[in-house]
């Protein structure tokens, strides 16, 4: 059977690095508070000139490097973004034309924080079903243009910055022993949808709008929704937590990650936190920590690595790889 196997990953951070303590003279709030509730101890914050399209294509020609592959080798690109550059066309044909690629096709998939895992899941299905062999997957957001910045309760939480990955047509056996992506599952709720959303939108204000959440009610329902979408992925695949080599959770609190894996039983030294680095960039911070964790030599090939998130919606979802 095909399997979609990782060929390569790649991320791309703006230059500008934002300290807690740079907060301090802009919002009521400290680094004690902000490193405690969250973890977070430095976002990156784009310039002018670095957008969602820059940053995306930066990650994605990194990815490809990883992978020993150029533009012309990729089918279909898949960009999960909140923060695209326009309304349309979507970003991702920006990427595609950025990276001179003039074949195939490029969309955005839109699902907040669980953009990624969605991405993910959507090319496994676009190369299983034969429409593509060789597909780029990146999360790429701009959170800081959507931010409140006098909203201390939302505006110390995000940062912006792309990751991506190459995923490549194999053949698998049908078993977990196989490289590729082996079992998922996706979820979502719109009964939740004031709880974490932007307040403006083509369709209603006509403006960009501001991110806005109620923090409590968020972390209330993250840990039970993200080990549910787990536990589906584990009973799919036939394998327990102890199976697994890697965890890379989405990255928006460190309390939130700790309260998940102490739930599923995954030990803490296979868990792979960078929210204390990147603060939480919503669709990139699942490919920004992969990239880090096979960067440093973490995640190897064979490795079984589960991918997890939950976003404004509700959106949540996991995905279980071998690497
Ligand atoms: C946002 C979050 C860190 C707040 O932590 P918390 O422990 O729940 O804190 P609370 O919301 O109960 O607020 C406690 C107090 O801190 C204050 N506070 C909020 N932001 C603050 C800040 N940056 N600095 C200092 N104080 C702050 C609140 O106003 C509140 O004050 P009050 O008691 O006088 O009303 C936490 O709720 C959270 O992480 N939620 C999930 C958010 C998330 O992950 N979103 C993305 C999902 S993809």
């Amino acid at each position: 059977m095909i399997r979609s196997v990782v060929r390569g990953t790649g991320a791309a951070l703006p230059r500008r690095i934002m300290k807690n303590a740079d907060f301090e003279g802009m919002v009521e709030t400290s680094d004690e508070w902000i490193a405690q509730r969250t973890g977070i101890r430095q976002r990156h914050i784009a310039a002018d000139d670095e957008t969602t399209a820059s940053l995306g294509e930066a990650a994605a020609r990194a990815a490809l490097d990883n992978a020993g592959l150029t533009p012309d080798d990729i089918d279909l690109i898949v960009l999960a973004t909140s923060t695209p550059n326009n309304t349309f066309p979507a970003t991702a044909v920006d990427i595609q034309n950025r990276l001179g690629m003039h074949h195939g096709f490029a969309f955005d998939l839109q699902a907040v924080c669980s953009g990624f895992v969605y991405a993910v899941t959507t090319a496994d299905l676009y190369i299983r079903g034969g429409l593509a062999k060789r597909v780029l997957v990146i999360g790429s957001e701009t959170f800081s243009r959507i931010l409140d910045w006098s909203d201390r309760s939302t505006c110390v939480l995000f940062g912006d910055g792309a990751g991506a990955m190459v995923l490549e047509a194999g053949e698998g056996t049908g078993s977990i022993a196989d490289r590729g992506v082996l079992a998922g599952s996706l979820r979502s709720d719109g009964t939740h949808k004031d709880k974490l959303f932007v307040d403006g939108g083509p369709s209603t204000t006509g403006t960009v709008g501001y991110l806005r959440m109620e923090g409590r009610e968020v972390f209330k329902h993250a840990v039970g929704m993200i080990t549910d979408v787990i536990e589906a992925t584990f009973s799919a695949a036939g394998i327990t937590a102890e199976d697994l080599d890697w965890f890379v959770p989405h990255q928006a609190n460190k309390r939130i990650i700790d309260a998940s894996a102490k739930k599923l039983g995954i030990a803490e030294q296979k868990v792979v936190v960078t929210v204390d680095l990147h603060g939480n960039t919503s669709a990139a911070s699942v490919p920004l920590a992969l990239s880090v964790a096979v960067a440093d030599g973490r995640i190897k090939k064979g490795d079984l690595v589960l991918l997890e998130a939950m976003g404004g919606g509700f959106t949540w979802g996991a995905v279980l790889v071998r690497w």
